[in-house]
Parts: C-alpha cells; sequence; structure tokens
C-alpha cells in the first residue's frame, strides 16, 4: 500500500511551505530597510494577509523597561498599552520567551481585546542585548490555532528583525 501521508502531516507540510514563501518574500520587500516602523507595518501585513489562522497580527514596542505601547498592526481595535508581565504579550515581554497559549481561557490575566480570540501565540524581538525591543502577537479565532510550525518561523523571523533593528 503506497504511504499516504495524515490530513494533518499534509497540512503542516503546507504550512511550511507557506511560512518559507512568505518569509523569503518579506525579506526580500525588507532588503536595504532600515526604518523599523516600516519594517513593523510591512511584516504585520504580509503575515496577517497570508494565513487563514490569522485574525490580529501585530506588534507591541517594549518603550520602557516595563511597558509595551501598541505598534503597527492588523486586525481590529488592540489595546494600547499592555504592563510587562500582563497577559499573553506582557508575559512574553517579561520573561523573553515566546508564549505559546491554545486556548486564552486558561492563561491567567489573558488581555481580550477582542472576545472572538481563542489562541494566540507571542514572541518577543529581543535586541543583540537581549533587551525586549517588542512583541509580536499573533491571535486567532480558531482554539488551539498555532502550532511548532508557527513558533519556529516567527522566532526566526523576529530575531533576524531583533539583529537588524534592535
Ligand atoms: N492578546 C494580548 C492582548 C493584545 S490584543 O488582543 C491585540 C494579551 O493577552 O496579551
Amino acid at each position: 500500500m503506497p504511504f499516504m501521508p495524515s490530513a494533518s502531516a499534509a497540512h503542516l507540510d503546507t504550512l511550511d511551505a507557506q511560512y518559507r514563501d512568505v518569509l523569503r518574500n518579506l525579506e526580500a520587500i525588507l532588503e536595504g530597510e532600515t526604518d523599523w516602523v516600516a519594517a513593523m507595518a510591512t511584516a504585520a501585513g504580509e503575515l496577517h494577509n497570508a494565513f487563514d489562522h490569522y485574525d490580529w497580527t501585530g506588534f507591541y514596542r517594549a518603550v520602557t523597561g516595563d511597558m509595551l505601547v501598541i505598534g503597527p498592526y492588523q486586525g481590529g481595535h488592540g489595546c494600547l498599552r499592555i504592563a510587562f508581565g500582563r497577559g499573553v504579550c506582557g508575559t512574553a515581554a517579561a520573561d523573553r520567551s515566546t508564549q505559546l497559549v491554545p486556548d486564552v481561557d486558561l492563561f491567567p490575566g489573558h488581555i481580550a481585546c477582542s472576545s472572538s480570540t481563542r489562541s494566540e501565540i507571542v514572541v518577543p524581538v529581543l535586541r543583540l542585548d537581549g533587551t525586549v525591543l517588542a512583541v509580536l502577537d499573533v491571535d486567532s479565532n480558531r482554539a488551539d490555532a498555532f502550532g511548532e510550525t508557527d513558533r519556529r518561523h516567527l522566532a526566526a523571523l523576529c530575531a533576524d528583525l531583533g539583529r537588524r533593528f534592535g
């Protein structure tokens, strides 16, 4: 019997290929760009429009060592300020680590900017000295929308942004 990949394995291969396409394209668009706001706006737009499971996509900037302020984003209203340590974004900033949240209702202190958000992933953008420049926040209206493929590609993107704009 021929090998038939399972639906979910095929889905992950497709998702992986989509990320490689989108990130390759983004790299080409941002080649030579030195403006951080232009880079955030372009990254948010390219990602948001490429993936069906993205319902809010944007950056929160670490304007001080303990406060995030909203940056360029796509989607509905986003909260303007989030203190380090608060919600998923604030936890990613305080811990300087990616937060992958399959069910926002189970995350203590989750900030519900939109009642339709069911799951999210937040990836810190770190400067070369390890301090937080920003976080990339992606929210989905589907439960358990993000997995290791999303984490791996978004981490690579944010590492690159941190190196270039930190
Ligand atoms: N999901 C975030 C809040 C930001 S908005 O939903 C855009 C959080 O809990 O940190």
